[in-house]
């Protein structure tokens, strides 16, 4: 960000003068309410209302033009009818505003476009930022003011909210408060003609009030800067994001594997994985998530203890710990010592501690005390189901006494199960803001969400590794295939490509004749495999273009007059480029490694394994390109069939270092060589440890007039 611009942000966020240009004093207007919320949030610096009319609201001067203030507000919020919009935005840039805050409606969401890039242009001019139109306004904890038409009342704490939504945002204050939930902030971003989440974000990051990053998202026009940014953010605040809207990009006829399976929401979980920000698909948990993250911490490194009365509850729990990767500390012999005298002598000290039916208020309280106190936990998680030996009021002062004790030492939340008595517990914890939930899964979920960032900020990260990339021979062969008027490059350009850039290529070659056929598979040795070559043959299994394992000359020599025929039969026009002869390779496990390129994002790359992995299962992992060498060997891990390549029923360890390269050259490859629409490696085959990786088949698409088309959407052959 400029220091304009991050100049213009700090105005947004810290304002001391703000103008509202269509104050009214009818109530129910929203240029009443906008201008009531800024005086009754308490604001301290000056308040222009703005209005033709003149005279006064609410015991203020209301002046005719914003030109008519002394000094250039900070924001001026307007909400004045669209037809007079423009004009207003060209008094505020002579006014000296630093921010408009366009409430008013009707811009691009409705088609205007040009209207609205008009007011950024004049906005340009004299430096001044916009934020909108189409938003409900900001609200600034540290600057104690409410400039917005939602809610008046809003808990200061440390949460920003950057909503794209605006009536979403607004009900977000609302419930942020029933749940006791403390915001920094909170900002609608609306058209995001000029100022955007990216702006946002990259303005909190640095920004002392705010400790916690909420996002709602519906797309981005500026993914790959998103990404980049959130990356840097998240390594001192934690991004929590709910994206919503499935775009229509997801379903666009995709000209590989690759770019089949990269749909448009699959790519954005990959990317927030990949910077390290939490996604969370329902509005519920967010608001689950938000309140454990603004009150406690992340958890040391020990696993975490269950402490409950019910062993139902228990069980529940502990499925939910091993769906959401939360560790439990298992010392059966450490858990004994600690635990034993909490409880009556037939309570269980295998995690979940379990204190029983019988185990009241004074039982929850020493254990855990026990294991707040305990270095080796690292965190807790405490279960309630309703029983009469409990007496209920004091139950919920012990634990909220606990919860709040405990604040800062570890992180705890809480499940509590049953009637009327329990919700009150519950909504003590409400009102604190504290994390306990009427559902176990809750819970755990929420600890889950720590021990995720926890891992994240302990994961190595490398760099890109600076070394150097000559790309002068892989772009001669994708201009002189543009060149022959072709985005789709043939088998033998694509794995010249692949060899270019490092890879260990089949030996293979390009032969037009029978006779030629013999001497190449005499050089590379038999068997052979023989494809047809022809950039207008996609499927070439279909039409009888491949066959494999040709173990001597006769079978070779019969095999082309095959392929030949076959080609020539089933395309007559094609251009047939010749046959490629390359070595039969055996052995070793085949995946796919692919590359497409995301609208919003940019090159990503795709890893699998092959076969009905990929097509049936559709287990690929994806990473926006290029990846560290750590993320690429986190591509491989995380896929569900990764164990098929770390020795798997008796086989041997595959060779993953090599595998871990090839991904990682690949997306040097293709963030480098942007001409590149899309690439399949299909098979890759990766043979024993030390063996080294192979490409069998590889295809890329160039980008031009015809990339993505329907009819090249080849699979492995
Ligand atoms: N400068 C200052 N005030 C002006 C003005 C100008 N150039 N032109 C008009 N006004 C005044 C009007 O006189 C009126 O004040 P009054 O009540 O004293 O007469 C006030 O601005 C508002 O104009 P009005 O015509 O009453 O419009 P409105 O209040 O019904 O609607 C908007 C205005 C902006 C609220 C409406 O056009 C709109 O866009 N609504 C949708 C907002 C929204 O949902 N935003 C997204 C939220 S997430």
């Amino acid at each position: 960000m400029t220091s304009e611009g991050s100049e213009g942000l700090r105005r947004l966020f810290y304002p001391e003068r703000i103008a509202v240009i269509g104050a009214s004093a009818t109530p129910g207007k929203i240029g009443h309410t906008l201008l009531s919320n800024v005086i009754d949030s308490g604001f301290k610096g000056d308040i222009h209302p703005i209005n033709p009319k003149k005279g006064e609201i609410r015991g203020l001067t209301v002046l005719g033009s914003v030109l008519d203030c002394h000094e250039g507000p900070d924001i001026a919020l307007i909400a004045v009818p669209q037809p007079f919009v423009r004009g207003v935005i060209e008094e505020c840039g002579q006014a000296g505003v630093g921010v408009a805050v366009i409430i008013t409606s009707g811009f691009a969401e409705v088609g205007l476009v040009q209207e609205e890039a008009e007011l950024v242009e004049i906005a340009r001019r004299y430096g001044m930022r916009i934020l909108g139109p189409n938003v409900f306004g900001i609200y600034s904890a540290p600057a104690g003011v409410n400039a917005t038409f939602g809610p008046l009342n809003v808990i200061p704490g440390n949460i920003a909210v950057i909503s794209q939504s605006g009536a979403l945002g607004i009900s977000m204050m609302g419930k942020t408060v029933t749940e006791g939930i403390g915001l920094s902030a909170i900002a609608s971003i609306g058209n995001r003609s000029d100022i955007d989440e990216v702006d946002l974000l990259e303005f909190l990051r640095d920004d002392p009030s705010t400790e916690i990053i909420f996002l709602y998202l519906e797309g981005s026009k500026r993914g790959r800067r998103l990404f980049e940014v959130a990356r840097e953010v998240v390594k001192k605040k934690p991004i929590l994001v709910v994206k919503s809207g499935s775009s229509a990009r997801g379903a666009k006829a995709a000209a590989s594997h690759t770019g089949t399976l990269a749909g448009a929401d699959r790519i954005f979980d990959a990317a927030f994985e990949q910077a390290g920000v939490q996604r969370i698909t329902e509005m519920e948990d967010a608001f689950n998530l938000l309140r454990t993250f603004s009150t406690q911490p992340l958890p040391s490194p020990g696993g975490t203890v269950i402490v409950t009365n019910g062993g139902g509850i228990g069980v529940i729990a502990t499925d939910a710990c091993e769906r959401h990767d939360v560790p439990l500390l298992e010392d059966p012999e450490y858990l004994e010592g600690v635990f034993r005298e909490t409880m009556p002598a037939y309570g269980s000290t295998v995690n979940p501690i379990d204190i029983t039916g019988q185990g009241g208020e004074d039982s929850y309280e020493m254990a855990i005390t026990k294991a707040l106190n305990e270095d080796r936990i690292g965190g807790v998680i405490g279960l309630h189901c309703q029983s009469g030996t409990v007496d209920p009021k004091l139950l919920g002062d012990i634990l909220l006494k606990l919860a709040k004790d405990g604040r800062g030492k570890k992180p705890m939340t809480f499940a509590l199960i049953g009637g009327r008595e329990v919700e009150d517990i519950l909504d003590m914890f409400y009102e604190e803001g504290l994390p306990a939930f009427g559902d176990p899964e809750d819970a755990v979920s929420s600890i889950a969400a720590l021990y995720r960032r926890y891992r994240d900020l302990s994961r190595p990260r490398t760099d890109l590794e600076e070394q150097d990339f000559d790309t002068t021979e892989i772009r001669r062969i994708i201009s002189a295939a543009r060149q022959d008027g072709r985005v789709q490059l043939l088998e033998t350009e694509a794995k010249q490509i692949l060899a270019e850039l490092g890879l260990e290529v089949v030996p293979t070659r390009l032969v037009r004749t029978a006779e030629e056929a013999v001497r190449a598979a005499n050089e590379i040795g038999y068997p052979v495999v023989a494809k047809i070559v022809s950039p207008e043959i996609i499927h070439k299994t279909d039409v009888g273009g491949v066959r494999l394992n040709l173990e001597d000359e006769r079978e070779l020599r019969e095999a082309y007059t095959s392929i030949m025929h076959q080609a020539r039969k089933m395309h007559p026009r094609a251009w047939i480029a010749g046959i490629s002869i390359s070595k039969m390779i055996h052995g070793g496990t085949e995946v796919i490694l692919g590359s497409t390129t995301d609208a919003t994002f940019g090159p990503v790359i795709m890893f699998g394994l092959g076969g009905i992995f990929v097509e049936v299962l559709k287990d690929v992992s994806f990473r926006l390109a290029p990846v560290t060498w750590n993320e690429a060997s986190e591509m491989i891990r995380s896929i569900r069939t990764a164990p098929m390549l770390f020795g798997a029923r008796g086989e041997k360890v595959k060779d993953l270092r090599t595998l871990t390269e090839s991904i990682y050259l690949l997306g040097r490859l293709v963030d480098e060589v942007t001409e590149i629409a899309e690439l399949d490696i299909n098979p890759l085959r990766v043979m024993d440890m030390g063996e080294g990786c192979m490409v069998l088949d590889a295809r890329i698409t160039l980008k031009g007039p015809s990339s993505g088309g329907h009819h090249n959407t080849e699979v492995n052959v």
